[in-house]
């Protein structure tokens, strides 16, 4: 089986291209952007973007929403983070959290599945902390300040393999082929 990943972001895209790799299985990219509400609940707003796609995209297809919770910032900014990431960025993250001690945050990625005239999600989150400075050169986003728990180091300083086997995608990933195989 051949599913079609929608998605604007290469990043994203190459991630889940190794991930597919893995499991011996194909991935097609579709390289265009599609609406996204603006939603407190990223399974609402995966919910929505697929019935949007529908009909316009070869099924089975995927897409996926993601975004990082803050604890200290009461979640923010959470399905915000698109907006976030291209408005303050990193720096502005940085300088909100400047003093504050607890670093606790999660990245949660919601997969959506349209297969069989239907919809699934898959919710994979990853628990970390933000770094006190931004750091590394690989990966985009959040991922100069975001360290996964059980490294010391942040998503930018590791290569898509080692960020593959601690992210939220993955943790998606990982439920998305458990259903798809059975
Ligand atoms: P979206 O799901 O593509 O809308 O992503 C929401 C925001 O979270 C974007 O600004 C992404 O840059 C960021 N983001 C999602 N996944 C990751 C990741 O794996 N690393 C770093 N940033 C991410």
């Amino acid at each position: 089986m051949k599913i079609h990943l929608v998605t604007h972001n290469k990043h994203k895209f190459e991630e889940y291209r190794l991930l597919f790799r893995n499991e011996n299985m194909e991935v097609e990219w579709v390289n265009t952007e599609y609406v996204e509400i603006q939603d407190d609940d990223v399974e609402n707003v995966a919910l929505f973007s697929l019935n949007a796609l529908t009909g316009k995209i070869h099924e089975p297809f995927m897409l996926e929403d993601s975004g990082l919770y803050i604890k200290s910032l009461k979640g923010f900014p959470g399905p915000y983070s698109s907006y976030v990431n291209r408005t303050i960025g990193n720096e502005g993250i940085m300088d909100l959290m400047k003093n504050i001690r607890e670093r606790q945050a999660v990245f949660v990625a919601v997969i959506g599945l349209r297969m069989d005239g239907q919809n699934y999600l898959f919710r994979g989150v990853t628990e970390g902390k933000i770094s006190h400075e931004i750091k590394g050169k690989k990966g985009f986003g959040f991922d100069p300040i975001f360290i996964p728990e059980g490294s010391e180091r942040t998503f930018s300083e590791m290569d898509i393999e080692e960020k593959n086997r601690y992210s939220h995608r993955m943790m998606a990933f990982k439920k998305l082929i458990e259903f798809i195989k059975i």
